[in-house]
């Protein structure tokens, strides 16, 4: 599968370093910038990144840190920073609403108030996101809080690996893709599909460890494609987290498939000297997989090469228990929301208007969305809550999808029933977004609006 030599060594962001201010608050200085970065040898390739010429620094907070976002927007056009899985008001969100012009600078603060996880950060201005993420900009935001057991791998950069995974197209000339004169490379009605991979920028990456026992936070950071993610030897792992936090126990697997925009984490065994390669496998049949063929590949590619040291520290064993937190759970009289995605654009008939609320939701509520898919397959996102998936066609999810989510792959003729838990933060006037994380249906409207207001309102 795939023809990657493994010759770089896989980057893994730096971690961003608060400054405290005056009133206890952690400042976090973000610069999105044009860079040039160099992925095909001796080719460089116009890039956007945030603190760099591509890709951004992983942004570190824990439960009750009140933080404060300095984004300043050093690109020629006018974007925005959205940070997907945070619960904050919804002035702070960074979705197509909140722009941050050219020269500009936007400072969204808000308190961490949600459980472990690992987030991240993208732009998000309306029509123009995919572009903005396929140029690079795309960071991981760690949530910690202290009930996380602290025999968990967490030593970052160590044991403690972030994994952003993106799919490509690369120019004769080495531009990416979609920045190519004439027509979006939109070869399918998924959107943009690449035949190169980056993990963390890196092309034909490798990864060396020197710790028995590694946690990767994995993260599909591509505009449409889907990974399966397994060991190239097929050996099983444990499934930790998911989106929206930790799992109540692992649960051991040897795949977990990852839609644009979904996250895992996973703790991996190895033994010193070891290499072993994570690969992302061909879809079970089912077809409809928004996947085009890598070339040669036959839907099956190398991701990274990890190499194990000769000398690894030994692992603590791994906790029976992750987290506690109470499982979401509709009361019976929940409200219950139906959506239907249709084409590449349409949620319930309608395309995208940022003057119109499609819903409107009261604090704290716990309800039930379902949302249908009869055609393309999609990824459904909904900003500020945590959710968990009841049923996909009636029938009880397969074990990687049964943790706390943000978003969730819908394959084609699918109806999945989500139990949907909304935040505190009332704003009447300032909408959250619900929409298909495939980023060119996201572009062409398949995204609709939600507020959150005081209860009996
Ligand atoms: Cu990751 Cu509305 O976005
Ligand atoms: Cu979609």
């Amino acid at each position: 599968a795939g023809d990657l030599a493994f010759e770089n060594r896989v980057r893994i962001p730096p971690l961003l370093e608060p400054e405290v201010d005056g009133d206890g608050r952690k400042r976090f200085d973000l610069t999105l910038q044009q860079g040039r970065s160099e992925f095909l040898p001796g080719r460089q390739t116009d890039t956007w990144g945030v603190n760099g010429a591509y890709l951004g620094p992983t942004i570190r907070v824990s439960r009750g840190d009140k933080v404060a976002m300095d984004v300043r927007n050093e690109l020629p056009d006018t974007t925005t920073v959205h940070w997907h899985g945070m619960r904050l008001p919804a002035k702070m969100d960074g979705g197509p609403h909140q722009t941050i012009g050219a020269g500009k600078t936007w400072s969204p603060y808000w308190t961490v108030d949600q459980p472990a996880a690992s987030l991240w950060y993208h732009p998000h201005l309306h029509g123009e996101t995919a572009k903005h993420v396929y140029r690079g900009v795309t960071g991981m935001l760690i949530v910690d809080d202290d009930t996380v057991p602290k025999d968990l791998p967490s030593e970052y950069g160590v044991d403690d690996i972030p994994l952003v995974v993106q799919d490509k197209k690369f120019t004769e000339d080495g531009r990416l893709d979609l920045d190519a004169p004439g027509p979006l490379g939109l070869q399918s009605t998924y959107g943009l599909l690449g035949d190169q991979i980056l993990v963390n920028g890196t092309r034909d990456p490798y990864l060396e460890v020197g710790a028995e026992r590694v946690r990767f936070r994995l993260l599909n950071g591509s505009n449409a494609r889907s990974f399966n993610f397994g060991f190239a030897d097929d050996r099983s792992f444990s499934l930790i987290g998911t989106d929206s936090g930790l799992l109540p126990k692992p649960v051991r697997m040897n795949r977990v498939r990852l839609s644009a925009g979904e996250r895992a984490e996973i703790v991996a065994d190895l033994t010193p000297g070891e290499e072993v390669v994570l690969r992302s496998f061909a879809p079970k049949e089912g077809g409809g997989f928004p996947q085009d063929r890598l070339a040669g590949a036959d839907d099956e590619f190398d991701l990274v090469e990890i190499r194990a040291k000769d000398r690894l520290t030994e692992a603590k064993p791994l906790p029976e228990r992750l987290a506690d937190t109470p499982e979401i759970t509709p009361g019976k009289d929940a409200v219950e929301r139906d959506f239907e995605l249709s084409g590449t654009s349409k949620i319930n008939g309608d395309t995208m208007d940022m003057r119109r609320i499609d819903e409107v939701v009261p604090a704290g509520a716990t309800e039930i969305w379902t949302v249908r898919n009869p055609g393309n397959p999609h990824s459904f996102h909904i900003h500020e809550v945590a959710f968990r998936v009841l049923d996909i066609n009636g029938e009880p999810p397969p074990p990687a999808m049964r943790g706390r989510k943000d978003t969730v792959y819908l394959p084609p003729s699918a109806t999945a029933r989500l139990a949907v838990q909304f935040g505190p933060h009332t704003d009447p006037d300032t909408p959250y977004m619900f929409h298909c994380h495939m980023l060119e249906h996201e572009d062409q409207g398949m995204m609709g609006q939600f507020t959150i207001v005081e209860p009996g309102t």
